[in-house]
């Protein structure tokens, strides 16, 4: 018996000690974690709490009845993010009445609307500025120095991801992806996307917003730069804004109250997400009865 366990343990007492020598863990890093700009329970406010009443206006009601009439009756529910999407437009921001209102006209539990309202960030629970200004930093936009928009925005603002101006102009979230990477770096502001940002253009194009919204005497609480166009002068003393030159190479702006603000889109003079040194396929003559355009851009 023991000429037959004595190989057998010669052979895997050693192993057993190397295993009993080897450490059974290893270690792991993790990343600093990064807390999110919005709460995601309902505390009541003074302006945001079940007691303020809220109701579509008639103009939306009649958006309420086509938005419904594309879905089947009994699935009046799947109507829930467009009619939620109008509400935030109507009041400025997705309020509880806001979403118990939503709830009562699609006949859901209120629940159902708050998990929706709070899963997509776009859905704003709380008051925000005129000019919501949200700066992607996912990683294409942080590999193309998303740094730079929002140091120029903390600079220009005064402000740090999560907070709003005490003019109530101008509120800076920090997003993820909003599916431009191509022309990254770029925010969103309000339904806008401005694209191809530096320091500099981001920094003109705020103090474009700024100006125009003084020029056309427009408040806090109206949306966009409605106002009475082209009431008053234009404050300030930045020459590129008024003109501007500094805002967009190729000189695509409109005008509000004697302010140029660029127009959406990239502002490095690129027309769409085209290779910013010109083409580098599709150059030549394509086979069959396909042509080019006449102009040569493409
Ligand atoms: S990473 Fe910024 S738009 Fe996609």
């Amino acid at each position: 018996m023991a000429s037959k366990l004595t190989p057998f343990l010669c052979r895997s007492t050693p192993r057993a000690l190397r295993q009993l020598q080897k450490s059974q863990w290893r270690s792991f890093a993790i990343t600093a974690p990064s807390r999110s700009d919005s709460l995601m329970v309902h505390r009541n406010t003074a302006v945001n709490n079940p007691s303020i009443p809220f109701k579509f206006t008639a103009q939306n009601e009649q958006l309420i009845e086509e938005i419904l009439a594309r879905y089947p009756s009994q699935y009046r529910k799947a109507a829930v993010m467009p009619i939620l999407d109008l509400g935030q437009r109507q009041h400025g921001f997705t309020s509880i009445s806001v979403m118990n209102e939503v709830a009562r006209l699609l006949e859901m539990p209120p629940m159902r609307v708050y998990e929706v309202a709070t899963f997509y960030t776009m859905y704003n629970r709380n008051p925000v500025g005129r000019f919501h200004v949200q700066v992607c930093t996912t990683t294409p936009c942080m590999l193309c120095d998303s740094d730079s928009v929002t140091k120029a925005c903390e600079d220009t603002l005064g402000l740090h991801y999560g907070q709003t101006t005490k003019d109530g102009l101008f509120t800076l979230t920090e997003v993820e992806c909003l599916g431009a990477c191509a022309n990254a770096p770029m925010v969103q502001i309000n339904d806008d996307y401005y694209e191809d940002l530096t320091y500099d253009s981001t920094v003109s194009l705020l103090k474009a917003l700024q100006y125009a919204t003084e020029a056309t005497g427009a408040k806090p609480g109206d949306t966009g730069l409605g106002g009475e166009a082209g009431k008053g002068a234009v404050t300030g003393d930045d020459r590129n804004v008024k003109s501007g030159n500094q805002i967009n190479e190729q000189g695509r702006a409109y005008e509000a109250g004697g302010v140029k603000i660029p127009t959406p889109g990239p502002l490095s003079g690129r027309a769409s997400c085209e290779p910013s040194h010109g083409l580098t396929s599709l150059t030549s003559e394509p086979w069959g009865n396909e042509t080019l355009r006449k102009d040569g851009a493409l």
